[in-house]
């Protein structure tokens, strides 16, 4: 392997990934200009936390920066559950949404259909695998090819279900002890107050979206020749999913039982939310924030911006 061609990063499940220096290439696609204007985008907004874009090489391969850090893996390290993480995630992520919704960016040419009411532009896959962290405090999301515009709770669904996580008891890859709905409860509610404006109920709608989404669209990728999703379902990456799906639909039917919502109360939550007082370094509120922005083509139903701690009944 030469310099050139690049050091293999684990992953690239779609298309291999490699390291050039101080860079990562991967292949291209035709939704490869809409996410550089993206990510250009945000970094001009003030959002430091998403990777510069570099163009392409000489090759033909898209050229983004290297974000120092780690980057998690499964079976995830403690730290990952902790609520401080759940929370940094929930404000990068309220940061990325309010910067693109202000950016003129096309509806179309991403590698998704637009998802509607289109409010923004999603990351489309925010899990601990896609986010890097220094000494537990979130640095950078990453692997941006699955951006999409789409409604703020089009990321939240995979945010909830892979950060809280919305896993069944003893499921490999979710947080240990997570199983009891009150403590999922409990945590899906501290997102939305990290996040600001979406109640639990919602989030966990959304969790059932992105999972119906998630399995759909392995399914239909593989049908279509997509040998990398075949090697997913093989792997029983889909099962579980399915298995997951089920899970979340349940705890979602108890949501009205006492027993289920369990004894959550909100200024344990906002003490909770708080404990780190300031956004992660890098997802400081963007200038940008809660300003009309010339996203005119993005243009859609922009939810109210809520402070991230308050008192939710
Ligand atoms: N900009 C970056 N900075 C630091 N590390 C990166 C960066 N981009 C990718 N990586 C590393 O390379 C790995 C694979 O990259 P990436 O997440 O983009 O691909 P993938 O998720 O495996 O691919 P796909 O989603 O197409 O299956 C990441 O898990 C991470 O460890
Ligand atoms: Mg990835």
């Amino acid at each position: 392997m030469t310099p050139e061609e690049g050091q293999p990063l684990a992953g690239g499940h779609t298309a291999p990934v490699v390291r050039v220096g101080d860079t990562v290439r991967r292949v291209a696609g035709p939704w490869t200009p809409q996410v550089a204007a993206l990510l250009t985008g945000l970094r001009a907004a003030g959002v430091a936390g998403v990777p510069e874009h570099r163009g392409l090489d000489e090759r033909g391969r898209e050229v983004v920066a290297w974000v120092d850090g780690d980057v998690p893996t499964y079976p995830m390290p403690s730290w990952v559950w902790d609520d401080a993480v759940l929370v940094d995630v929930a404000r990068a992520v309220r940061s990325v949404h309010d910067a693109a919704a202000g950016l003129d960016l096309p509806r179309s040419g991403w590698r998704r259909p637009p998802v509607e009411p289109v409010e923004t532009v999603c990351h489309g896959d925010v899990a601990p695998f896609n986010a890097v962290f220094t000494g537990a405090r979130l640095v950078g999301l990453i692997d941006w090819d699955h951006a999409v515009p789409a409604p703020r709770g089009w990321d939240l669904g995979s945010l909830a279900y892979r950060f809280v996580s919305l896993t069944p008891p003893g499921h490999r890859d979710g947080r240990p002890g997570s199983g009891p709905p009150p403590e999922q409860w409990r945590r899906v509610r501290l997102l939305g107050q990290a996040y600001g404006g979406f109640d639990p109920v919602e989030l966990v709608r959304w969790a059932v979206r992105h999972l119906e989404d998630l399995i759909a669209y392995s399914y239909a990728e593989a049908a279509a020749g997509n040998a990398a999703l075949q090697l997913t379902i093989d792997a029983g990456h889909v099962s579980l999913y399915e298995g997951d799906l089920e899970w979340v639909r349940t705890l979602l039917a108890g949501a009205a039982s006492p027993a289920h919502a369990g004894p959550t109360s909100p200024a344990t939550i906002c003490a909770d939310s708080a404990t780190r007082g300031s956004p992660p370094p890098g997802w400081e509120d963007p200038p940008t924030r809660n300003s009309p922005g010339t996203g005119e083509r993005l243009a859609g139903r922009r939810k109210a911006a809520d402070a991230p701690c308050e008192e939710v009944p």
